[in-house]
């Protein structure tokens, strides 16, 4: 309890650079990250998904195809280790040949560079992986470096039954009432919530009646950066985190 209790105090946003600095680097990329790091962001988000001989990786979707720089194809849960991490991810038709030797991480590889430099936001896309993602954090020793994301709920609440410390964020699109106790139920340390919830004073003031902060995701426009930054939202996840550390910085 002291220590959810610790991790709830909050005096400012924390903000969060989303699939890694993904404004000028490849999403979930090596490079990504290291650009998060860079500019002082307290968090990067990452995604994993889980492949055919069990490796965790980090990638957004459930499938190469976006992402992927030379047309590869195929499902992350019917491709092995290897041959996920021969994909290349520069996204050249964005970032020219800058990034032209960007590849698939492993979830691993992302927490050791991460360690003792930045948290690491770790967004679960997949169901099965919660028992590995416990044991890598726990292989890695940063448990008190990281944060648990996902969608599903079930996801979340195995997380907690096998770690009941590690911090936990529920993922919800449009939350309400109800996702407060839902939330508390799995001891959540925060909601993360998109554009269809509407953010206000009481909002925020009844999330934190509830032992909870609320993060929003995914904010580029710099109005919007500001209008949230001055209500007090505790995390603010986004492509352009720089932009985010200025305008919180000059406010
Ligand atoms: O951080 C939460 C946010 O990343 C959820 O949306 O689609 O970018 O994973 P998505
Ligand atoms: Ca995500």
């Amino acid at each position: 309890l002291l220590a959810l209790t610790s991790y709830m105090v909050n005096a400012q946003t924390k903000i969060i650079a989303h699939r890694g600095f993904s404004g000028i680097a490849p999403e979930n990329s090596l490079s990504a990250f290291e650009k998060a790091i860079e500019i002082g962001a307290e968090y990067f988000e990452l995604d994993i998904h889980k492949t055919k001989d069990d490796s965790l990786v980090v990638i957004h979707d459930a499938a190469v195809d976006r992402t992927a720089s030379e047309n590869a194809k195929g499902k992350i849960a019917e491709m092995t280790y290897k041959e996920l991490s021969a994909v290349n991810i520069g996204n050249p038709s964005k970032f020219g040949d800058q990034f032209k030797d960007e590849k698939i991480i492993t979830l691993r590889e992302a927490l050791a560079l991460a360690k003792g430099k930045i948290k690491v936001c770790i967004e679960i896309k997949v169901y099965g992986a919660e028992e590995e993602v416990i044991r890598t954090i726990n292989e890695l020793g940063v448990n008190d470096e990281v944060i648990i994301f996902s969608f599903y709920y079930p996801v979340l609440a195995k997380i907690r039954s096998l770690d009941k410390n590690i911090p936990i964020l529920y993922l919800i699109s449009a939350a309400d009432a109800t996702t407060f106790d839902y939330a508390n139920v799995i001891h959540a340390n925060a909601i993360g919530v998109g554009s269809k919830t509407n953010i206000t004073k009481e909002f925020l003031a009844e999330a934190h009646q509830a032992g909870l902060e609320v993060w929003r995701w995914t904010v580029d426009e710099e109005e919007q950066m500001k209008e949230l930054i001055g209500l007090g939202i505790d995390g603010l996840i986004s492509n352009f985190p720089d932009k985010a550390m200025k305008i919180k910085k000059e406010m």
